[in-house]
């Protein structure tokens, strides 16, 4: 069976990386690169790193409104799909590649499956959550992370067959973990020691589209009671340029800012933080998984089993919160949430089950 996956963007190209090889094992399976990301350092550098197939095809949507991005994918979209032929088109996540490649498919009659279906967050302001809601009511094979997943589709009458499959953002942390512990040299690069410094990430536009709100999150980082590495989103750089502040961030001596990292550089990061900063889907994630706490710079999260938990606090821009979460002491426990490595082998169970009845 021919299965055609659409990917664009950063954590797409990590989640593609649990899945695509395995499904190549039973299927002829293609990947169509949308462009909405197309920086080496947001792109090239993870299939290279994660050993992603290349791309079968490339949409070159690139930058612009949501509105723009989404019409350029589902355009460049519609002959490359007329032309494959796809049984499946697979999408992951929340993005814009997620809806244009669902929607795309589902107007094309081709069967849609979508890897981590059902995550909300119900916060209606977030680009991402009318994406999910949108690519999960176009969508026939719901892959889900999480009981929570689950239950949010059932609760929107999803007409697609669930299932619970566990994260595969997971298998690809376990996966590379260890190597990237071992190859990464980003702390001597940096002059960071392990356990004595914070990392964040921020790049959610209500957080750095607001100019008073990226001022609150410099401040928030310059009040870090230790040393902050900041790997900058290109979105966020180009606001804190726009705003005058970058150079004052840059300033600030504590505060180590680089570029968007590779995979393995970013987790070596992550896994020797103290804790956790940011407004990420994956990073909350990633951050439990290796054992580290995490502040959460939003009121909400898709995430919320890291929250109950005890390993996860939403701070939104609240500097005194998030301070105060930092003096918490992790709990001892940390239930396995996202099925212990093995959710790409249940992605290609559940593909290979519904092609099967085609
Ligand atoms: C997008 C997703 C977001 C996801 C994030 C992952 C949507 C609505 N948003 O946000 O859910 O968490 O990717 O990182 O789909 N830019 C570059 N180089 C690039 C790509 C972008 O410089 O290769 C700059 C451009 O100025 C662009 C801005 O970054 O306007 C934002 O890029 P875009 O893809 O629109 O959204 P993200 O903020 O990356
Ligand atoms: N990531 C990375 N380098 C960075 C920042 C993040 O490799 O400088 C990885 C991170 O480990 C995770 C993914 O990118 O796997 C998360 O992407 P992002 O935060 O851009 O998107 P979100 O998960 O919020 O959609």
């Amino acid at each position: 069976m021919r299965i055609v996956t659409i990917i664009g963007n950063r954590p797409q190209f990590v989640k593609a990386a649990a899945v695509s090889h395995k499904l190549r094992r039973a299927h002829d399976e293609l990947i169509v690169h949308t462009g909405q990301h197309y920086d080496d350092e947001l792109s090239r550098i993870f299939f290279e790193e994660l050993g992603v197939p290349a791309p079968d095809r490339e949409l070159g949507a690139g930058s612009g409104s949501s509105t723009a991005q989404t019409a350029r994918i589902l355009a460049a979209l519609e002959p490359v799909l007329a032309e494959l032929r796809p049984s499946l088109a697979l999408v992951y996540g929340d993005t814009n590649s997620t809806l244009a490649g669902a929607l795309g498919a589902a107007q094309a009659g081709i069967p849609v499956g979508h890897v981590e279906a059902g995550m909300r967050s119900f916060d209606r302001s977030m680009p991402e959550e009318l994406n999910r809601i949108v690519a999960d009511h176009a969508s026939d094979v719901l892959l889900c992370s999480t009981e929570t997943a689950l239950r949010n589709l059932r609760n929107e009458g999803a007409r697609g067959e669930a299932h619970l499959v566990g994260d595969v953002m997971a298998d690809v942390l376990l996966a590379f973990r260890d190597i990237a512990d071992r190859e990464s040299r980003i702390l001597d690069a940096r002059g960071l020691e392990p356990g004595q410094y914070y990392l964040v990430t921020a790049h959610r536009p209500g957080n750095v589209d607001v100019p008073e709100r990226l001022e609150r999150l410099v401040e928030l980082i310059e009040a870090l009671p230790a040393r902050v590495a900041f790997p900058v989103h290109p979105r966020t750089e180009a606001r804190l340029e726009a705003a005058d502040l970058f150079d004052r961030l840059e300033a600030a001596p504590h505060v180590e800012l680089t570029p968007p990292l590779g995979y393995l550089d970013f987790l070596k990061l992550a896994l020797h933080a103290r804790a956790v900063l940011t407004d990420s889907g994956g990073v909350q994630k990633e951050a439990y998984l290796l054992g580290v706490p995490c502040v959460t710079l939003r009121d909400t999260t898709e995430w919320v089993e890291t929250v109950e938990a005890g390993w996860n606090v939403l701070a939104d821009l609240d500097r005194d919160a998030a301070l105060a979460a930092l003096e918490r002491r992790p709990p001892a426990e940390r239930p396995e949430l996202y099925g212990g490595g093995h959710a790409s082998d249940r992605v290609c169970e559940v593909v290979a089950a519904y092609t099967a009845r085609l």
